[in-house]
């Protein structure tokens, strides 16, 4: 006999509610500067491409958005590190590369854990002050385009 069925059910549940939810890089995502970002579908290679608008910048020309391009890994455990490079041709000479990791947490909040090294055209080689490093955590911004929650920020 297979006994009371209901333990075996019980366990096969919890079993399914400890499977970590899978982290998706694609959609809308804001860090705690405030910039935004859309990533655009990844491709059966990893590789994506997407959107970034700064929520600050030393640049002098006014902040435009920026294009990205990245490549993620696919993981098992759902939790899979990928990298991007933002180019600011359209207001600045710098460009930035972002490394990072994305998890969910217990309530089944995704967040992308990242750091940033920013390099900033110098005049010349060997300039110790020309690349800059940070972080930035990433979450999800739900129902709302890039466009829409950027013009909701500025001067009405
Ligand atoms: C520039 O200032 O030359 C271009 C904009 C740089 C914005 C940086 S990239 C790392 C950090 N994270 C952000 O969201 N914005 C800043």
């Amino acid at each position: 006999s297979w006994g009371d069925p209901v333990p075996l059910l019980l366990g096969l549940l919890a079993g399914l509610m400890s499977l970590p939810f899978q982290c998706i890089l694609t959609g809308l995502w804001r860090n705690e500067l405030g910039s935004k970002m859309r990533i655009q579908e990844v491709k059966g290679d990893g590789t994506f491409s997407g959107e970034y608008n700064t929520a600050v910048s030393l640049a002098r020309r006014p902040i435009q958005s920026a294009s990205l391009n990245g490549s993620q890994h696919f993981d098992e455990a759902g939790q899979p590190t990928f990298g991007f490079t933002v180019n600011w041709k359209s207001f600045s000479d710098s460009t930035t590369v972002f490394t990072g990791q994305c998890f969910v947490d217990e309530n089944g909040k995704e967040i992308l854990e990242t750091m940033w090294l920013l390099r900033e055209k110098a005049k010349a080689p060997h300039g110790w002050e020309a690349t800059r490093v940070g972080t930035n955590v990433f979450t999800r911004i739900k129902r709302q385009n890039v466009d829409e929650s950027v013009r909701s920020d500025g001067p009405q």
